[in-house]
């Protein structure tokens, strides 16, 4: 590596910033190249000419693998890793250094545009997926950035909102992915977010940026901004950014140098810097060049594909299709299909594969209409011929979703519906076609007012450059369905957790639902949904066997049980494990994912899994003493086909971390009371208070209870013995 002492301060400023949209600085002198970072996360966007960040200048073909919304929905995290790994290859092909991506964002609200870059409402899912891509790309020798970090949930406002989020949920919902990700991919790059979390830009917040992810995850790599999420580049540098992207022409470079000449910000802080630039920009990486698989890319995008499908309603087992069977194919989206979204992350597809054409491949007799206009106008010509070939077929398979213009980074949505001349033109083929099979195109949940009476409902998310030939493989039983849902489907969106609080305003949006985030809010309002998180049908069927769990040395819960196919078909099941402490001391959602395993089986076959439900993931966040604690107690541990179907139970005793708040005069009586040592002593002193009157008085803070008569100097004894128990690790609490 180039030696930091042969840079002049002004190189090392040059290299904190980009040289132009999409390269590092070079520094041609000490033969320091300059690398190219590129989008991601889903495929590769290297732009040929000038670059943008809004997806629209063109870019050289690249695989368009399923989006993550798809790709979580299959619950397979060895099946992202080999996309990643493709993803890698193409990234080296193309010379790119590393691959902006992936998202682990949770989502907050079915409302934000970019969900369908994103994994999950759940953290563990989101995590389990981040690192797995992570791992994937970095396999190939190419660098992969975390984003958005932190707290980015929506588009509204993106580059200046603030999130106002208390401890805990940002603890164990917003930051766990990226803790997890983190400490086990060992991403090359992180990139801050343009948000403000509490009120502080992300890329300013050296809380974000040095303690929590440096100094308290041990992150070594380089920190990036999103392309422009830099407010003031010296306050960025002093908290831990590392490289300012795209170029600032040169302005934030001459900053920082003054900066340090001024005496404002320490040389040191452009050290850093620039050795984390020279890391990345020096690294070793295979020679650009070679040649495209893309086919072999192709068929791997299909394989994720079909295994994201979600088969959420399946009456009288219509579906799988027979090949015999006269069927009409409505809806554009079998012609044009979505299978990507709109922004950064636009990939300039090998080849897209439609539906229509690969229903045609297998069906003996097909119709197709187009049924409705992407544009949302309405074309009664176009439903009428729809609603003609329905009732002509022996059945119907409909084609529904979001267009384009509806969601994209950049902007939310403003509600949660399919355009109404889609769902007109469903009920009116349902009326003439009741053995009507619905399947949806869409990168953020939809409501679905016919689930009660559509028999059949596929849902197809964004699937990548495959997904038509994906749908067909799952619509005529090649490939057997096994995806589930990475996100809750709602009844409306007013049932949603941040309904009333999404987007903010004034700046500002307040996380109120705190941890109550997806599943955990309405399993614990007792709300219906549409369809649970979880939620994934088959063309064969699952039992469950009683799961057994103990806690390992290391602290982690290991649980097996065993999952039989009792259908006909080869199929795979996801088994999800839901954790859960009854009388805990901390606020709890009724349940929450710890693990899931993805499992093959056979016809009548069993098997026995062991997942394990790691401590970290157990424990929450505590902000009195400012850490992670493991509670202690009887955990109850259920194995699920959802968050809303659960087959068995077990319950394990687990031993965690003692939970000790030093004894100060804030400290309340019933504290004092439960208090190891003190807590005899005052017990001891107090004979005659009976328990009902010790409940009256238990939240009086010690100081209070001197002004209500109670001796000073007897309490001041009392509080020494903590000091003296040696608990006082976290005075000052
Ligand atoms: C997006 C990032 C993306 C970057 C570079 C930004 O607008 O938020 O996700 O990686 O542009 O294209």
């Amino acid at each position: 590596m180039t030696d930091m002492s042969e840079l002049t301060l002004e190189e090392k400023a040059a290299l904190g910033s980009g040289s132009d949209f999409r390269h590092t600085q070079a520094i041609d002198r000490l033969g320091v190249p300059a690398v190219m970072l590129t989008d991601g996360p889903h495929g590769l966007r290297k732009q040929l000419g000038p670059s943008d960040n809004l997806g629209m200048n063109p870019a050289v073909p690249a695989t368009c693998f399923p989006p993550a919304v798809a790709l979580a929905s299959s619950f397979d995290v060895e099946l992202a890793e080999r996309v990643g790994a493709a993803i890698g290859t193409e990234a080296v092909i193309e010379g790119v250094a590393v691959v902006l991506g992936p998202g682990v964002n949770i989502k907050r609200s079915p409302l934000c545009g970019r969900n369908f870059e994103y994994f999950s409402e759940d953290p563990v899912v989101a995590a389990a997926f981040g690192t797995a891509l992570v791992k994937g790309i970095q396999s190939q020798g190419v660098g992969a950035s975390l984003k958005h970090f932190a707290a980015n949930n929506q588009e509204t406002d993106r580059m200046r909102i603030s999130a106002d989020v208390d401890p805990r949920p940002l603890r164990e919902v917003y930051l766990r992915a990226f803790q997890r990700v983190v400490q086990e991919a060992r991403p090359e790059t992180v990139m801050c977010s343009y948000n403000r979390i509490n009120g502080r830009y992300a890329s300013e917040d050296p809380w974000l940026l040095t303690r929590v992810l440096r100094e308290e995850w041990g992150f070594e790599g380089l920190v990036v901004s999103d392309w422009g999420a830099v407010d003031d580049r010296v306050a960025a540098a002093a908290a831990g950014l590392d490289l300012e992207m795209p170029s600032s022409g040169g302005r934030s470079d001459a900053q920082l140098a003054a900066a340090v000449r001024a005496g404002a910000l320490e040389e040191q802080v452009l050290d850093r810097i620039a050795e984390r630039v020279l890391a990345l920009a020096e690294r070793e990486r295979p020679a650009p060049g070679g040649k495209l698989d893309v086919d072999g890319h192709h068929a791997l995008a299909r394989e994720a594909a079909a295994r994201s499908i979600v088969l959420l309603k399946n009456e009288d087992e219509l579906l799988p299709l027979a090949p015999s069977a006269r069927i009409a194919v409505i809806g554009e989206f079998a012609r044009t299909p979505r299978y990507q979204g709109a922004g950064s992350s636009h990939i300039a597809a090998t080849r897209v594969d439609t539906a229509l054409e690969a229903i045609g491949e297998t069906a003996q007799a097909l119709a197709f209409a187009p049924g409705f206009r992407l544009d949302g106008q309405d074309d009664p010509g176009l439903a009428a011929e729809a609603v003609r070939i329905a009732g002509e077929a022996e059945l119907a398979v409909v084609f529904l979703g979001l267009p384009d213009q509806d969601e994209s980074e950049g902007f939310d949505r403003g509600d949660i519906r399919l355009p109404a001349a889609q769902l007109a033109l469903l009920d009116a083929v349902v009326a003439a076609q009741p053995r009507t099979v619905v399947v949806l195109s869409n990168g953020g949940v939809v409501e679905l007012p016919f689930a009660g009476t559509v028999p059949a409902i596929v849902e197809g998310w964004l699937l990548g450059q495959a997904g038509g030939s994906a749908l067909a493989d799952v619509l005529f039983g090649r490939v057997n369905p096994s995806g589930r849902l990475a996100e809750t489907i709602p009844l409306r969106l007013e049932d949603t957790p941040a309904f009333l609080d999404f987007p903010g305003e004034a700046g500002h949006v307040r996380y109120g639902e705190g941890l109550f985030v997806g599943y955990r809010w309405y399993e614990a309002r007792r709300l219906p949904v549409a369809f649970p998180f979880g939620h994934g049908l088959s063309y064969t069927s699952f039992d469950y066997g009683t799961p057994s769990a103990v806690q390992t040395p290391s602290g982690d819960v290991e649980v097996t049980l065993a999952v039989s196919n009792t259908g006909q078909r080869p199929g795979r099941e996801v088994v999800q494990l839901y954790a859960s402490l009854p009388g805990s001391a901390y606020t709890r959602p009724p349940r929450e994912l710890k693990a899931f395993a993805n499992v093959p089986l056979e016809p009548g076959e069993t098997r026995e899994v062991t997942l394990v439900l790691r401590r970290d993931d157990l424990a929450v966040w505590d902000q009195r003493l400012d850490r992670w604690i493991l509670e202690s107690g009887s955990y109850r541990i259920e194995a699920g086909a959802s968050s809303a179907d659960i087959r068995a139970s077990t319950e394990v005793v687990v031993s965690g971390d003692e939970v000790r708040l030093p004894l100060t005069w804030h400290s309340s009586l019933a504290e004092l009371l439960a208090h190891p040592v003190a807590g005899p002593a005052a017990r001891a002193a107090l004979p005659t208070a009976d328990e009902a009157m010790l409940r009256m008085i238990s939240s009086i803070p010690l100081r209070r209870l001197v002004a209500m008569g109670v001796p000073e100097e007897g309490l001041a004894q009392l509080i020494a013995l903590d000091a003296e128990g040696g608990a006082s690790e976290a005075a000052g609490v």
